[in-house]
Formats: C-alpha cells, sequence, structure tokens
C-alpha cells in the first residue's frame, strides 16, 4: 500500500522487476495532475520518453497535445501514464510477464489519483486495463463503468499518425470524453437547459 506517487515512484525508480530495466535510460513514471479527474494511460515509453523519463513527449506525444486542447485541456488537467515504466526495445509490444510485473504500479496511480474517467490509448492499454481482448476499431469510443470508474478505449495518437481516416472517430470520442467530464463537474451545456 503506498501513500503518496512519490513513494510509488520511488519504487519505479529503483525497479528490476523485468528485463526492462536492463536496457531503460530512464523509467517514465507518469506526470500531469495528481487531483485530475482523467487519466490518460498508453502503452509504454518510446525513444523519446526513455531518453527524457516522460512520458508522451515525441510525435505522439505532440499530437496528444493538441488532441487535449481540441477539448480544451491541456497536460495540467489530466494525468498522463504508461501500461510500462520502461521502454521495451525497438518499441516492441509489451510481453505479459513484463505487463504483470508492471501493472501494479499503475493501479498504485490510479488507487491515489482516483480520476472519474480513465481513457485507455490503444489496444494494449485497453486489454490490460479492461482484462480482455479489445478490437479497438469497434470497441472504441464505448464507455465501460468499472469499480467506480468510467472506462474508455480510444486510438492510440501513434496510431493517427499513421491512419488519417481515423481522426474523425477520435474526434467524436474526444468529445464524448470532454461530456463525460463537464457531467462530472456539472458544468455540462446540457445541464442549462
Ligand atoms: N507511446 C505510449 O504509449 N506512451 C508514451 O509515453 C509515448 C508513446
Amino acid at each position: 500500500m503506498y501513500n503518496s506517487l512519490f513513494e510509488v515512484n520511488s519504487d519505479v525508480e529503483k525497479c528490476t522487476r523485468c528485463q526492462l530495466c536492463e536496457t531503460r535510460r530512464n523509467t517514465v513514471f507518469g506526470e500531469g495532475n495528481s487531483h485530475a479527474k482523467i487519466m490518460l494511460v498508453g502503452e509504454g515509453p518510446g525513444r523519446d520518453e526513455d531518453e527524457m523519463g516522460r512520458p508522451f513527449v515525441g510525435k505522439a506525444g505532440k499530437l496528444l497535445d493538441k488532441m487535449l486542447t481540441s477539448i480544451r485541456f491541456n497536460r495540467d488537467d489530466v494525468y498522463i501514464a504508461n501500461i510500462l515504466k520502461c521502454r521495451p526495445p525497438g518499441n516492441r509490444d509489451p510481453q505479459p510477464q513484463e505487463v504483470e510485473a508492471c501493472i501494479g504500479y499503475l493501479r498504485a496511480q490510479t488507487a491515489l489519483i482516483r480520476p472519474h474517467i480513465i481513457v485507455c490509448l490503444g489496444r494494449i492499454a485497453s486489454q490490460h486495463i479492461l482484462k480482455q481482448d479489445i478490437r479497438i476499431t469497434k470497441e472504441r469510443g464505448i464507455w465501460r463503468e468499472v469499480k467506480g470508474f468510467f472506462i474508455m478505449p480510444t486510438y492510440h495518437p501513434a496510431a493517427l499518425l499513421r491512419n488519417q481516416g481515423w481522426k474523425r472517430e477520435s474526434y467524436a470520442d474526444l468529445l464524448s470524453i470532454r461530456k463525460k467530464y463537464d457531467e462530472f463537474a456539472g458544468t455540462s451545456a446540457n445541464s442549462e437547459e
């Protein structure tokens, strides 16, 4: 049981629970508002993130920033983390034993931040958070309520960079996230109708 994100990060920084500790340059714990109502979860650090020790700072991160801006959020409004805290070499998919070794840190982060909304960026994050196989093209945009969290899978920004055709659906998901957030905050435009 952890009492603070600081404590969790201290363990992450010295973690040797899987082989990724041998090849990482830096751990990437996560960052943002520790009281955020929205948590965004990606897959794991890429090269830029491994170098900087911060999540989503490369090309996909720049797009993520734009996505957030499009629904009037910035990084200080949300918390951003990953399933894995260390980079898989060559950006390969995480292996099951790596996820098993690491996911407790994400659970601890979630328990401390207690967001209302969890947005799973891409198939890997969705599959491990929802504990089921997900076809992102079919299941994106669908909310599930699990243990008091509202969880939505959506496209990973790196996938959007490869497939421009998904942008419209991604924007629909973003609007849905904003709407859900506003419902919690009681400031939805609808609430004034
Ligand atoms: N992709 C991810 O899934 N996470 C990052 O932090 C960066 C790229």
